[in-house]
């Protein structure tokens, strides 16, 4: 189930909107990381784009309505698939969710989650990260004080370029502050 945040996250179909405005990509193979249900990747499928959805909740998994989405059970720090193989990764309001509750290897496991996405997409493609910034939004405080107690670990929009700026990629914040977009 969606958690309240989620909810009030914003509408799936604005939220598409806005990645497909930032992607600049008319048709193309894209991976949703902790897509959950398909709320955005459901928009993807319709529209054309090859989509899956990489999740380690088989639950979640089973709720996605259409047939077009690609499920896969895994995880964000090894990701099942070769070396440039997408147009597009992407996750929403699901970055803070793979930490697994393990603040003493934060660090390491982000590390390895940042390399698996570069990994994956192709050379000139995009990385978005869409997430709530706990040091901003109301709701974004909000989401941290409830879901820290659950082992989710929020990290600002600055935490998120600096652990991508290590390798060699731009990284910048979308200009809304909206979302961090990486560029292999
Ligand atoms: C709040 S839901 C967001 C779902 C979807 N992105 C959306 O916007 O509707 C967070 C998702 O992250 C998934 N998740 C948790 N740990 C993960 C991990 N290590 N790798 C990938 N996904 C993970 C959860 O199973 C869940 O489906």
């Amino acid at each position: 189930m969606h958690s309240i945040f989620l909810r009030i996250f914003g509408r799936s179909g604005k939220t598409y909107k806005a990645l497909r405005s930032i992607l600049n990509l008319e048709k193309g193979k894209v991976l949703d990381l902790g897509g959950g249900e398909g709320r955005i990747a459901e928009f993807f499928a319709k529209n054309g784009y090859k989509t899956v959805i990489l999740d380690p909740s088989k639950e979640m998994l089973d709720l996605v309505r259409d047939k077009r989405i690609v499920k896969k059970l895994g995880k964000a720090d090894k990701i099942p698939y070769g070396n440039n193989t997408f147009d597009l990764v992407y996750c929403v309001a699901s970055f803070h969710h793979f930490s697994e509750g393990s603040e003493k290897n934060k660090i390491n496991l982000y590390e390895k989650i940042s390399k698996e996405m570069i990994r994956v997409v192709k050379k000139n493609r995009k990385i978005i990260i869409i997430d709530l910034n706990p040091n901003k939004w109301f709701l974004g405080r909000m989401a941290e004080l409830f879901e820290r107690k659950k082992g989710c670990i929020f990290f600002p929009p600055e935490e998120i370029k600096k652990l991508f700026r290590k390798y060699n990629v731009n990284v910048y914040e979308h200009g809304s502050g909206y979302a961090v977009i990486i560029i292999k």
